[in-house]
């Protein structure tokens, strides 16, 4: 069976009900079909992460953050270090994702130092990547892809890729309802997978790369499916119960 990541990306939306009654619904699916082979990772918002994690904390989902400050303590006024996530009993942050690059004009720099705030405190990194539409147009997004690799993840070493899970989401394919075709998708990850080769060499072979970008429970299963795709982060459809309930039950599936 092929191994496959299902992550959670809520965003800000659900409160302490919708929390409980998503939760409490997937640890049902999951207790009632065959997760040997599939992770499954929520990120809620930070005031829902404890709600979550309680009721998720003995099966087998791993609860995670949308975000962390890049200092590890200190005088920052409403920011949440990763340290306090790992505390609250998360496993994964996510960084780099486009709506924090854009809306909040976080630079290379500072999430490069997420990066290692996140593997510092022994969680995860869902690192994302992704190009613009304009970069996609101008056939640049393996550059693209390539240069923020090489300088988000400056500094980071092969011992610490076992902490790495790469999403490539499109900018342009979040919350939009496109998606590039199935070619583009499967030949992305395997650009994507061949340059970690290049810097990292035989290390980077475990580093598991998603896809994100309107995945839901119609598209999702021949995503899945691509040799080269080793699941996804979902936004829309991860807080539609559902969709994230058939989009869990076919990961259960995969046999490619
Ligand atoms: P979407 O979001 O599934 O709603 O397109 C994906 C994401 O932002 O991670």
């Amino acid at each position: 069976m092929k191994k496959i990541i299902i992550a959670s990306n809520w965003k800000m939306n659900t409160n302490i009900t919708k929390t409980e009654s998503l939760c409490n619904s997937i640890k049902v699916i999951i207790n009632s079909n065959n997760f040997e082979d599939v992770d499954v990772l929520i990120a809620p918002p930070f005031t829902n992460i404890y709600s979550a994690y309680s009721i998720l904390k003995d099966t087998k989902v791993r609860v995670g953050a949308q975000n962390c400050n890049d200092n590890q303590s200190g005088a920052f006024t409403g920011e949440v270090s990763a340290e306090m996530i790992a505390d609250v009993g998360c496993k994964f942050v996510i960084v780099g994702h486009s709506e924090r690059r854009v809306i909040y004009n976080e630079s290379s720099d500072t999430i490069s130092k997420k990066l290692k705030q996140v593997l510092t405190n022994n969680l995860t990194a869902v690192y994302c990547i992704g190009e613009t539409l304009q970069e996609k147009q101008s056939g640049l997004t393996n550059i693209v892809l390539a240069n923020q690799i090489n300088s988000e993840m400056n500094g980071i070493l092969p011992n610490d890729l076992k902490k790495v899970i790469i999403a490539y989401e499109p900018v342009w394919a979040i919350g939009t309802g496109l998606t590039p075709t199935l070619l583009e998708i499967n030949q992305t990850h395997s650009f994507i997978k061949n340059h970690l080769i290049s810097i990292y060499s035989k290390e980077a072979l475990t580093v598991p790369v998603l896809y994100g970008g309107s995945f839901n429970e119609k598209n999702g299963k021949e995503i899945l499916f691509l040799p080269e795709v080793n699941g996804a982060l979902i936004g829309g459809a991860s807080i539609k119960e559902e969709s994230i309930i058939e989009i869990l039950k076919f990961s259960s599936e995969i046999e490619a």
